[in-house]
């Protein structure tokens, strides 16, 4: 087992090269199964989830090939169709988008349930099953799998209203319409920029999709997807995890390689907390060289301040002057962190979907265990902020969604290294 050991205390200086988006990359890989052709797909993020996503497409019988690092070519043409077991769907959330992509191109899916961050509470996928039994799929749910079957071996295009806005459901219910009978209106549809990206990408290879982007999608569905070229947008969440860094730690940071629009949601708030951000090109200057002031938020979906900076924007937050606010609308059970910043000397308190922070001074350096992907982006902020020598464990968390992070941080000049630790010793080290 890997664990991080970290230094604090230091600013942050120099250049980050952003990664491919992986909330888009885990659409994107299961759209491919539905191209019958090669499909070339580049800015490929290198992280645990496209690993496990392409193992499954290959051990559905498409052929996956790695042109460089970060360039992957996938052809499905001789995929078959089949189940997909839970011990590869239980380590990726993005496998329920095999539900959708399998749907669509056979009329038949058999996915198990999946995985992914425990943020404390319920993921539920009602709004996943609503939509897939409007495009006329019978839906059973059982020992844990995720059945569905369209009669006449196609999804008919349908209208569909969902009663909450869902990323996973948008992609999901566009997936499989895009290979329907007929066209398909998604109404009260997710924005987020990875939803249209993976709207751009089955466009690319022949689908017919307009209004990505905005609440209402209109699908008219093709009778095949043919190969063709696409570039995955970069990772927003990744540009704004390091934004947060530098308004945790201080110093000047170029984040390189973004689409700048996409961050209004996360720069407006920084700027608010005294971080100074210039655009220039398809980059981000970001600076914060005076104290950092408190902030309220309120995490929404796209175009609003996302859930998935929540923890990394927290850290800022626990060490600016002032009280904050924040509340989760959308996981309004994602505050299991917070103990652990507690730990290092924050002043957080949890109620419900609130967490109240009151700012301190300094946080010091602590035995720290990753519990969710963003969780343990915000820990290494922390590490990085506070005085002193942190530990992070269960790095296998951050490792699923943020590219090459230790060579990152490095480059900026955090002190941070990786050490492979016996299990046994974790375990030791954990309980005592
Ligand atoms: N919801 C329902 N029913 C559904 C689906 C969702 O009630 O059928 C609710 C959820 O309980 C939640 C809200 O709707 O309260 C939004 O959930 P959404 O479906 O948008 O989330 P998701 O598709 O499961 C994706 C990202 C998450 C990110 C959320 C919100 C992927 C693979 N995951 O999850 O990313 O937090 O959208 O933006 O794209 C992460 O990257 O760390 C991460 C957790």
């Amino acid at each position: 087992m890997t664990k991080y050991i970290v230094e604090g205390g230091r600013p942050l200086f120099g250049e980050i090269q952003i990664s491919g988006a992986k909330n888009a990359a885990v659409a994107i890989i299961p759209a491919a199964l539905m191209v019958s052709g090669p499909c070339r797909i580049e800015n490929m993020p290198q992280i645990s989830d496209v690993t496990i996503l392409l193992n499954i497409l290959q051990d559905l019988g498409a052929r996956v090939r790695y042109v460089n690092s970060h360039t992957v070519e996938i052809d499905s043409s001789a995929l078959r169709n089949g189940r997909v077991p839970y011990e590869a769907a239980r380590r990726c959330r993005g496998s329920y988008y095999m539900l959708g992509a399998l749907l669509g191109r056979f009329g038949l899916a058999d996915v198990a349930l999946p995985g992914g961050c425990d943020f404390g509470g319920a993921r539920p996928i009602d709004q996943h099953l609503k939509g897939f039994r409007a495009l006329g799929a019978q839906v059973d749910t059982q020992s844990g799998f995720v059945m569905a079957e369209a009669a006449g071996g196609r999804v008919k295009g349908a209208n569909i209203f969902f009663d909450k806005v869902s990323v996973g459901a948008t992609i999901n219910i566009m997936l499989a319409a895009a290979m329907a009978d007929g066209m398909s209106v998604i109404e009260n549809a997710a924005k987020e920029p990875h939803v249209v990206d993976v709207a751009n990408f089955l466009n690319s290879m022949g689908a017919n999709i307009m209004g990505a982007g905005t609440d209402v999608i209109k699908v008219r569905g093709v009778d095949c997807l043919r190969g063709g070229s696409y570039t995955i947008i970069p990772d927003q969440i990744e540009a704004g995890t390091y934004m947060a860094a530098v308004a945790a730690c201080g110093g000047e940071v170029k984040l390189c390689n973004i689409i700048p629009k996409h961050m209004d949601c996360i720069s407006a708030k920084m700027a608010e907390m005294g971080v100074e951000i210039h655009e220039v090109d398809d980059s981000l200057m970001v600076s914060r060289i005076g104290p950092l002031m408190k902030a309220n938020i309120k995490t929404m979906p796209y175009p609003g301040f996302p859930t998935d900076m929540q923890p990394q924007v927290a850290v800022a937050l626990c060490l600016a002057r002032g009280t904050s606010i924040i509340m989760d609308s959308v996981w309004n059970t994602r505050f299991r962190y917070t103990d652990q910043f507690v730990r290092m000397g924050a002043q957080i308190q949890v109620d419900g979907s609130l967490a109240i922070i009151e700012g301190v001074e300094r946080l010091t350096g602590a035995q720290l265990e990753a519990c969710d992907l963003r969780a343990g982006a915000a820990m290494l902020i922390a590490a990085l902020a506070a005085h002193g020598i942190s530990e992070i464990t269960n790095v296998q968390y951050i490792e699923r969604g943020y590219e090459d992070v230790i060579g990152k941080i490095r480059g900026v000049g955090g002190r941070i290294r990786a050490v492979e630790v016996p299990e046994e010793d974790l375990m030791i080290s954990n309980v005592s």
